[in-house]
C-alpha cells in the first residue's frame, strides 16, 4: 500500500507541475499567474476540488508522444466563491501553449455538464493558443463540443470568461458565446487570426496589442465587457460581478440586508441643468438613486452614450440601463443599441429587474448609421425590452424623443411603471426640428423667418416640452420630484416582486441579428 500511495502522490505532484518550472518562470516573467495560482485567488480557501488531474492526451503524432503531461494543459473542478458553488476551468499556457485538443476539451465539457446539472455558474480562465495543431481534427471536434454546450447553457447558468493570456482561434469563440468577457491590459489578447496571418492575407502590419488587446476590445469592438490592469484585480472584479447574479435562471439574485430609512435624496435635485441642451452626467443620477457605491458598470468604455451595469436598490440587485447625455447627447446609435440589448437580455434571463433612466434625443442620423444597419440594430434594443418579463421601470429625466421614446422601455412595450421628472420632454422630436417641419410654409411666408421659427418653436415647446401630455394619457404613471425617485423606485420594485408574465408559446423568437 505504501508504494501505491507514493505512486499516487508522485502522479499528483507531476500534474501540479504543468509544463515545468522553466515555463512557469517564463509565465511569471510576463506578469502572468499560472492556472493554479489563478484558481487559488478566485476560490474560497480550501474549497477547490480538482477533477481530471491525471488525464493525458492520446496522440503520438508530431512529437506529442514525448509531451504527455498529466492534466493536458487545463485545470478543472469546482469550489466556492463567497460560499456559492461555481465550476471552473483554467488553461495552463505552460503546457503546449494551453492549446486545446480531445482530452483537454473533455475535461472542460465534463465540468460544463455538471454546472448545467447542478445549476451553478461556469467560469473559464482562458490562456490558450487555440486548437492544438498537432492533434488536427479532434481539436476542432473538442471546440465544437464546448461551443455546443456554451449555447445550451446560455440563459440557464451564468457563464464568465476571463482572458488571461494570448487567446487565438477557437479560444475566443467559446468566450464569445458566454455572458461576460474580461481582459487584462497588456497581457491578454483575443483574435480569430493573429498578426502573422493578418500580414500574410491582407498585408496589414498590426501588433497583437493593436489587433486584439484589451483596449481594442473594450473601446472598438465591444468584445470585452471589463478590462483590468492585472490578473488579481480582474479576479476581484469577477467576484464582485458574481455577487449580483443568481446561480441559475430558476433562482433570484442574492440580496443584502436593508433597513428602510429616509430615502429622500436631495443630491438629485440639481443635476439636470435648466438649459435642455446642456449636458450632465447620468452616472451622478445613478449614484444618487442606488445604494451607496453599488453601481458596477459593464462595458464602461464602449458606446459611452449608453450606460449599463448592475447596482443594488434597497439591497436587491437591479440592472441599470441609462442614456448618457454627457456623451453624444445620449443619442442611440448602433453600438449603444446592441450594448443595451445584450445587457437587457442577460438581466431578463437571470431574473434581475431593470431600471431605465431616459434622456435621449433620438436615433443618430446619417449614412454611416443607416448603411451599417441602425434599423436592424436599433430593433435589437426594442426587441430585448419588449420580450423582457422581469420587473421593468423607467424614469424619464429629460428628453424622450421619437422612436427612442418607444424603445427605451416605454409603457407600450411592456414597462410596468413609468415615472417622469418635471424636466421631462416627451415628444416626437425636439421643438426646433418639429417647428421647421410642421410650420415650414408659415415660416417661409413670414417676413422675418427667424422670428417666426422662434415663435413656432416656443409654441411646440410649450405643448410638448413637459411630461404632462404623456401623464394625462397614462403613458407615465406619475410625475415625481427627483429627490423622491429612490423611494418611489424601492416601493415600485417591491410591489413588482411577484410579477409573473407568460410569453406566447413558441420555439424561440427571431431577434433581428
Ligand atoms: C499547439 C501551440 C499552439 C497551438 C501555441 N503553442 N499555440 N501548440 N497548438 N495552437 C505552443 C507553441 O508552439 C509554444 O511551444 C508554446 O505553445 C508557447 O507559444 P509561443 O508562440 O511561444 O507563445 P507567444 O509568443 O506568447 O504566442 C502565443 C500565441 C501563438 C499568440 C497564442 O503561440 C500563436 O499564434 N499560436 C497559434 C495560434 C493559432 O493559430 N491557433 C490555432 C487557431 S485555429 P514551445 O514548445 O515552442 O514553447 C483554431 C480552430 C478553431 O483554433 C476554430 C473554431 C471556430
Amino acid at each position: 500500500m505504501q508504494d501505491k500511495r507514493k505512486h499516487l502522490s508522485d502522479l499528483k505532484k507531476q500534474s501540479q507541475e504543468g509544463g515545468g518550472q522553466k515555463r512557469i518562470d517564463a509565465q511569471h516573467a510576463k506578469g502572468k499567474l499560472t492556472a493554479r495560482e489563478r484558481i487559488h485567488f478566485l476560490l474560497d480557501e480550501g474549497s477547490f476540488q480538482e477533477m481530471g488531474a491525471l488525464v493525458q492526451h492520446r496522440s503520438d503524432l508530431f512529437g506529442l508522444d514525448k509531451q504527455k503531461i498529466l492534466g493536458d494543459g487545463v485545470v478543472t473542478g469546482y469550489g466556492t466563491v463567497n460560499g456559492r458553488l461555481v465550476y471552473v476551468f483554467a488553461q495552463d499556457f505552460t503546457v503546449l501553449g494551453g492549446s486545446l485538443a480531445e482530452a483537454h476539451a473533455e475535461k472542460i465539457t465534463k465540468v460544463m455538464d455538471l454546472a448545467m446539472k447542478t445549476g451553478a455558474p461556469l467560469i473559464g480562465l482562458n490562456d490558450s493558443g487555440g486548437a492544438r495543431i498537432q492533434e488536427g481534427v479532434v481539436s476542432l471536434g473538442g471546440y465544437s463540443d464546448i461551443f455546443y454546450r456554451n449555447v445550451q447553457a446560455s440563459g440557464v447558468i451564468p457563464q464568465f470568461s476571463a482572458m488571461m493570456g494570448p487567446c487565438a482561434g477557437g479560444a475566443v469563440y467559446s468566450p464569445a458565446l458566454t455572458d461576460f468577457i474580461m481582459m487584462v491590459e497588456d497581457t491578454s489578447y483575443m483574435f480569430v487570426t493573429g498578426p502573422n496571418v493578418v500580414k500574410t492575407v491582407t498585408h496589414e502590419e498590426v501588433t497583437a496589442e493593436e489587433l486584439g488587446g484589451a483596449s481594442a476590445h473594450s473601446t472598438k469592438s465591444g468584445v470585452t465587457h471589463f478590462t483590468y490592469p492585472n490578473e488579481i484585480s480582474l479576479i476581484e472584479g469577477l467576484k464582485k460581478l458574481l455577487s449580483y447574479v443568481p446561480q441559475n435562471c430558476d433562482e433570484e439574485p442574492p440580496s443584502l440586508p436593508y433597513e428602510p430609512g429616509d430615502e429622500m435624496r436631495q443630491v438629485l435635485k440639481d443635476i439636470v441643468p435648466e438649459n435642455p441642451n446642456q449636458p450632465y452626467d447620468m452616472k451622478e443620477v445613478i449614484a444618487g438613486i442606488v445604494d451607496e457605491d453599488t453601481f458596477h458598470e459593464v462595458h464602461k468604455d464602449f458606446a459611452e452614450n449608453m450606460i449599463v451595469g448592475f447596482a443594488r436598490l434597497a439591497g436587491k440587485s437591479v440592472g441599470v440601463v441609462a442614456n448618457q447625455p454627457a456623451y453624444l447627447a445620449g443619442v442611440l446609435d448602433i453600438h449603444a443599441s446592441t450594448k443595451g440589448a445584450r445587457f437587457v437580455r442577460f438581466c431578463d434571463s437571470f431574473n434581475i429587474p431593470l431600471l431605465v433612466l431616459e434622456d435621449v434625443p433620438g436615433f443618430l442620423p446619417g449614412t454611416d448609421q443607416e448603411w451599417n444597419g441602425i434599423i436592424t440594430n436599433g430593433a435589437k434594443l426594442l426587441y430585448a425590452f419588449s420580450e423582457a418579463t422581469v420587473p421593468r421601470i423607467t424614469v424619464i429625466t429629460r428628453k424622450a424623443y421619437g422612436g427612442a421614446y418607444c424603445v427605451m422601455n416605454s409603457k407600450q412595450i411592456g414597462a410596468d411603471m413609468n415615472f417622469a421628472w418635471p424636466t421631462a420632454e416627451i415628444a416626437v422630436m425636439g421643438a426646433k426640428g418639429a417647428a421647421e417641419i410642421i410650420f415650414r410654409k408659415e415660416i417661409k411666408e413670414a417676413e422675418d423667418h427667424e422670428a417666426k421659427l422662434a415663435e413656432k418653436e416656443a409654441e411646440y415647446s410649450e405643448a410638448f416640452a413637459n411630461p404632462y401630455r404623456a401623464a394625462y394619457r397614462g403613458y407615465v404613471d406619475d410625475v415625481i420630484l427627483p429627490e423622491e425617485t429612490r423611494e418611489k423606485l424601492i416601493k415600485a420594485f417591491s410591489m413588482l416582486e411577484n410579477k409573473a408574465v407568460k410569453l406566447p408559446k413558441k420555439k424561440h423568437g427571431n431577434l433581428p441579428l
